[in-house]
């Protein structure tokens, strides 16, 4: 059997555990917002149209911050035609829908405080530009007395939004996205957006678009160039990634391992800039999309007819998958140190853990659970836990560790989380972890028997401690998450 093993210490902090590493992302795609989160006429719907079964999952999941309203959809958004009483019907290009404008700003806001969550707003930086990214900050976020505040006050929100994180468009870098941009034209464009913005408000967080994903032929480039452009005015840089298994399970099970690479990579940029422009600063990260999705099944939308909250990507997961989500929330956890924001993409039926049928019952997803544990349990501080065990060799990513790990400490409390990426070998765990405390509780979502079932709710993991070492036995393709409060 082969054997892997890692160490608990305190001292060997990474950083505190950001709560903002628990975000989603709502888009107005497909059944995402409507039918999604909001259905007036559901039999589950609040006063505000908004779906109680819905929130009681966003909550269960323990989503933190949320994106909103795109995504794609926002690089031809108009925000105005969300507020108020007149909410004009129009064409959404992105993704040939018809966008009735029921749901806007203020109810997205209403929406976030019944879920408990932080808004993370996106402007349009495709059509529009810095005016309107202006206008829609000074409606969200100014106290009153000017044209766009008391239009607020007058749609009856009378207290600002109080908006702290703006992201500067959404993958401008991508020939796809409406209005796209060279590197260069993005730059100067979110260099003044940003500062303009600030005027406005000096509280707010900007996120500065990096690539769309690692692959575009730019990566790297875009980074250096846009950050060159608004290094001074922006507070962080996006990453997106989405991982499918395309029929190579083994490779599947380590895509982590090129979301680790791709945040050193981004990471690395960043400081090479702050070096060549000789700034202390340090642009942190903001992981605003990330998922699995089964991209090669989407058959694009480009002959559809344009219609209103069509089923798009509404993908089943399965066992393997949670596995991987699992293995996601390890690395953004291992780089707490730089990645200050992540959003799982999407919340609810757009590749989303929760799922739900118009008119009918709301259900979540196998990729719900590592999340929900992941984001109820990883608390305090970051541990790196320095492990060793076997590799594995894929044909996608090169020599691969068995095993990913990450640890968090709150006081007396452990969190340890785990992955074993080998899809037909279990692996022995053994730790040295610190203190004494109470005991070890084990669960995991085991996928080696049957990685394509489409439910896997956690089981409980046998975990026994030896003095100051704990010892597991980790299945073939499995997520582990062993606590001690
Ligand atoms: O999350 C689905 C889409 O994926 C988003 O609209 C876009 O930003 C990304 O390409």
């Amino acid at each position: 059997m082969p054997q892997a093993h890692l160490t608990l210490d305190p001292a060997f902090s990474i950083a505190p555990v950001n709560r903002r590493l628990f975000g989603s992302f709502v888009e107005h795609m497909g059944r995402c917002v409507y039918t999604g989160i909001y259905e007036p006429g559901h039999p589950a719907t609040d006063a505000d149209g908004f779906r109680t079964d819905v929130l009681e999952l966003a909550r269960e999941m323990g989503v933190t911050t949320v994106r909103y309203p795109g995504g794609n959809f926002v690089s031809g958004y108009r925000w105005e035609d969300g507020v108020g009483p007149d909410r004009p019907t129009r064409l959404d290009l992105a993704w040939r829908q018809i966008e009735t404008n029921a749901f806007g700003l203020n109810e997205f806001m209403a929406w976030t405080k019944a879920a408990g969550v932080e808004p993370m707003m996106a402007v349009n930086l495709g059509t529009r530009g810095l005016q309107e990214a202006c206008d829609l900050l000074e409606y969200a976020n100014h106290p009153g007395g000017t044209h766009w505040s008391d239009l607020r006050v007058k749609h009856g929100v009378a207290e600002p939004h109080d908006i702290r994180l703006w992201c500067l468009g959404n993958e401008m870098d991508g020939p796809w996205q409406i209005g796209h941009k060279t590197a260069a034209e993005y730059g100067r464009l979110a260099n003044e957006t940003a500062k303009a913005m600030r005027l406005v408000d000096p509280r707010i967080e900007l996120v500065l678009c990096g690539s769309s994903n690692s692959g575009m032929p730019t990566f790297g480039a875009w980074e250096a160039t846009v950050l060159e452009h608004a290094y001074d005015a922006v507070d962080y840089l996006s990453l997106h990634a989405y991982y499918e298994e395309n029929g190579d399970l083994p490779g599947f099970l380590c895509s982590a391992v090129d979301m680790d690479r791709f945040i050193s990579d981004v990471v690395s940029t960043a400081d090479h800039v702050a070096a060549k422009l000789r700034k202390r600063k340090k642009i942190n990260l903001s992981f605003d999309e990330w998922n699995v999705w089964n991209f090669s099944r989407f058959q694009g939308i480009e002959h559809e007819p344009f219609r209103h909250a069509p089923e798009l990507i509404e993908d089943t997961f399965t066992a393997a998958d949670a596995v991987v989500v699992g293995d996601f929330l390890i690395t953004l956890l291992r780089h707490a140190d730089r990645v200050s924001i992540a959003c799982q993409a999407q919340l609810a039926n757009i590749i989303a853990p929760i799922r739900t049928e118009p008119g009918g019952r709301a259900w979540r997803q196998t990729i719900f659970h590592p999340f929900a544990l992941t984001a109820r349990h990883a608390r305090g501080t970051v541990l790196r836990v320095e492990p060793t065990g076997p590799m594995l060799e894929t044909s996608r990513y090169g020599e691969a560790p068995a095993l990913s790990a990450v640890a968090t400490t709150d006081g007396d409390s452990l969190t340890l989380l785990a992955v074993n990426r080998s899809p037909d070998q279990a692996l022995d765990l053994t730790a040295r972890i610190p203190g004494t405390g109470g005991p070890l509780t084990g669960q995991v979502i085991a996928a080696g028997d049957d990685p394509h079932r489409t439910e896997a709710a956690p089981r409980p993991l046998a975990v026994e401690l030896h003095g100051d070492t704990l010892h597991t036995r980790l299945p073939a393709a499995s997520w582990a998450i062993i606590t001690r409060s």
